[in-house]
């Protein structure tokens, strides 16, 4: 069995690279068939995911090899627009394939998409999307077929800023004929960062960031070479581990500017910050308190992705505080996890109510998914004793290596079983 062990109350102290980021390689990667040639990707974190991917788009026709850190994806040799179910079932991100291949080929077929058990992810807005670029689908069983005879631009107007659905949508427009306008557009540091890649690329993209994405279709792309942002989870996560065990860390390369909202939420709980030369300066050995109420929301707001690592923090923390998570509801999975490790939390649908204790004890518990699983390794650093973590694949497939980049701070933490 594959597991994590960690004798947890060592303060974290020294410093540590962020690695590149989990959510803007993998849209990048499916952007890079778009292109009949190569893309040079600097900085790929090599993560489960990152794998999958490669599996996929070698299955397709891609000839792919890493040098280094360093991805280097050759499409030219692309020949096929349909993955197969045992590829696609591993990872959600495999439905990001569903708007290049159509951009490369004018035809995808690939089944209904897996991933991480938080919760309903439907992809309604993807289909509806990609509908008013011209696109026929049909959904057979568990299967979607998708066809257009000329992918043409059209308006979309989401409902949701949905991160995968907007990707998509700027993956299928890049080479359609005539404009696209996408209205209600996530505006997470992954959509500016696809949208940066596919401009180094030759397509014309304006407005990511903002709600409003405008994508004038362009014939031909060209060779690019880019570099992968520091991931924003991955920081965020050591800094709330550092929280968790009142440690004082440096991050290097940490990607300050898409972490305010995590920052703000620790600066009100009175621990201190300072931007750095190499990246960010954190010192939670002072005195900090909880904090009453976080709410998470689509960019710039509290993320998702960083809630479960919070609430392993809050846990620890005297005091009451409350989350609410807006996005994914299964997340809250992980509070009973975290109450064998003596957390005392209360939740339903959306709420969880979180009564601090003064310390945490260690536990053998399991990993359900990847930042859950990630929120028992930022618990259990902090906790009293041993804690063993069952299910250590659910976070290799969002960190390169969490026992490295922990020991790397001064962590007890060790990986069990083969990786
Ligand atoms: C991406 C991230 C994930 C992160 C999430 C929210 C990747 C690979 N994954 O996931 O880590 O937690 O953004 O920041 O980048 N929704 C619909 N219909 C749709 C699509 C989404 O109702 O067609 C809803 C979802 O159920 C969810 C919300 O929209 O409640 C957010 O989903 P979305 O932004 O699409 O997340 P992902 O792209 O799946």
């Amino acid at each position: 069995m594959e597991c994590i062990e960690i004798f947890g109350g060592q303060p974290l102290k020294g410093s540590v690279k962020v690695q590149g980021a989990k959510n803007t390689v993998l849209p990048i990667m499916a952007a890079a068939i778009l292109n009949h040639g190569i893309s040079v990707l600097h900085n790929c974190p090599k993560i489960v995911d990152v794998y999958y991917m490669i599996q996929i788009l070698e299955h397709i026709g891609c000839v792919i090899k890493w040098e280094e850190n360093t991805l280097i994806i050759n499409a030219a040799t692309l020949k096929s627009c349909y993955i197969p179910a045992q590829f696609a079932n591993k990872m959600r991100s495999s439905i990001f394939l569903l708007g290049s291949l159509l951009g490369r080929f004018n035809e995808a077929k690939l089944p209904y998409p897996g991933g991480c058990v938080i919760g309903e992810r439907p992809i309604g807005l993807h289909l509806e999307g990609l509908r008013k670029l011209n696109v026929v689908i049909t959904e057979e069983e568990s299967e979607l077929t998708a066809r257009v005879s000329k992918l043409t631009g059209g308006v979309v107007n989401f409902s949701f800023p949905s991160v995968g659905a907007t990707e998509n949508i700027v993956l299928a427009a890049v080479c359609a004929q005539g404009t696209t306008r996408i209205m209600g557009a996530a505006r997470e540091p992954e959509i500016i960062e696809l949208c940066r890649f596919l401009n180094e690329m030759g397509a014309s993209i304006t407005g990511a960031g903002s709600n409003e994405i405008l994508i004038e279709g362009v014939e031909e792309l060209h060779n690019v070479e880019f570099n992968i942002v520091a991931d924003r989870i991955v920081a965020g996560t050591y800094i709330l581990a550092a929280l968790s065990t009142r440690g004082r860390i440096n991050l290097v390369d940490a990607p300050i500017s898409h972490i305010s909202s995590l920052l703000d939420t620790i600066s009100k709980m009175g621990v201190v910050y300072k931007e750095t030369k190499e990246g960010l300066y954190i010192d939670a050995t002072g005195r900090f308190a909880t904090i009453p109420f976080v709410n998470t929301e689509p960019y710039p707001g509290f993320p998702t992705d960083l809630q479960s690592q919070l609430m392993a923090v809050l846990a620890g923390i005297p005091g009451e505080s409350c989350i609410c998570e807006n996005l994914f509801e299964a997340r809250f999975k992980v509070a009973k996890e975290l109450n064998s490790m003596g957390a005392r939390i209360t939740y339903n649908d959306r709420i969880a109510k979180i009564c601090g204790v003064p310390k945490l004890h260690g536990a053998m518990v399991y990993a359900e998914e990847l930042r859950g699983g990630a929120a028992l390794v930022v618990a259990a650093v902090g906790a009293e004793g041993l804690t063993l973590i069952e299910n250590r694949n659910f976070i290799d497939r969002g960190y390169e290596d969490i026992c490295r980049d922990l020991t790397y701070l001064g962590a007890k933490i060790t990986s069990k079983g083969s990786r």
